[in-house]
């Protein structure tokens, strides 16, 4: 659950370009993860699974010519003052990013569920996805429509926010990114232990293996990585044997975020 202070802290990181800076990693890291397996020499047709309010990939991925599709619950207009919050940090971000505005346009967002794509077989020659399976409530319905949309030979790029890392629950501070100080009173890795704090949003508590699995159904899975290790220091060898006898091990309790490459075959 956000802290007070979570909001200005998170307000000051996009105004000082951390946000931004992460959201520009991402692209290179796709980018490499990528090459010699897309082709971004010409405009490529592309999926943003889930884009989200503020729509980084979305952004970044236009404003390098590619023909760009969102699709997220959250396209559709919104008057409030959350939505007049949300442009003013997109502005921000495309400012940081240095894209030009129209990069944020919302003309290629379509509001609709993943897990019933509603575009025709074998559209898209890449799907991307960053920080929102983890969300998902039917994962093997929005991989089996990933595949479906894929042109054959098409790849998805997917970055996941693990939930056995200590930010898993996402009731933590969601302004810090890798999460390095625990709230007050607050044991790490409460999510798998106590479960004292509710969660704040829809979690599938899925592991690696899981999500490792729904895409093997369909995909070949050419690489699989942890992209961003958390927590390390917080994992006490007491801690660490406690989850341990459940199963757990220390590589995927300290992975924040999981990148997974898979090409649709054919
Ligand atoms: C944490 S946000 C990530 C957004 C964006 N990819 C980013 O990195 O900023 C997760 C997004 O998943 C979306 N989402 C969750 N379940 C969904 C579903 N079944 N269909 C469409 N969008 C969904 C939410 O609306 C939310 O915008």
């Amino acid at each position: 659950m956000p802290q007070l202070l979570d909001y200005p802290r998170y307000a000051w990181q996009v105004w000082r370009g951390d946000r931004s800076r992460g959201e520009a990693d991402l692209d290179a890291s796709r980018r490499a993860d990528l090459a010699g397996l897309v082709d971004f020499s010409h405009p490529l047709t592309i999926l943003d699974l889930a884009n989200g309010r503020l729509r980084p990939q979305y952004a970044i991925l236009r404003a390098q010519g590619h023909r760009v599709i969102g699709i997220d619950l959250v396209n559709r207009p919104e008057r409030s003052w959350q939505g007049r919050a949300y442009a003013v940090a997109r502005a921000l971000y495309a400012n940081r990013l240095r894209l030009p505005s129209s990069a944020m346009h919302s003309d290629a967002l379509v509001c609709g569920d993943v897990g019933r794509l509603p575009f025709p077989d074998a559209t898209f020659d890449l799907v991307t996805s960053v920080a929102a399976f983890e969300h998902f409530l039917d994962v093997p319905s929005v991989v089996a429509e990933v595949a479906r949309v894929l042109k054959p030979g098409g790849v998805v790029w997917t970055a996941i926010h693990v939930f056995t890392a200590p930010s898993g629950g996402h009731n933590l501070s969601f302004a810090e990114v890798p999460l390095r100080h625990m709230p007050p009173g607050v044991e790490p890795w409460d999510h798998l232990r106590q479960r004292r704090l509710p969660f704040s949003v829809p979690l599938n508590e899925w592991r690696i293996r899981d999500y490792l699995a729904a895409f093997t159904r369909h995909f070949d899975v050419l690489r699989h990585y942890c992209h961003m290790r958390e927590g390390e220091h917080l994992l006490t060898p007491e801690i660490e044997a406690e989850l341990a006898a459940r199963g757990y091990t220390r590589d995927e309790l300290t992975c924040g975020a999981y990148v997974i490459i898979a090409r649709r075959p054919g």
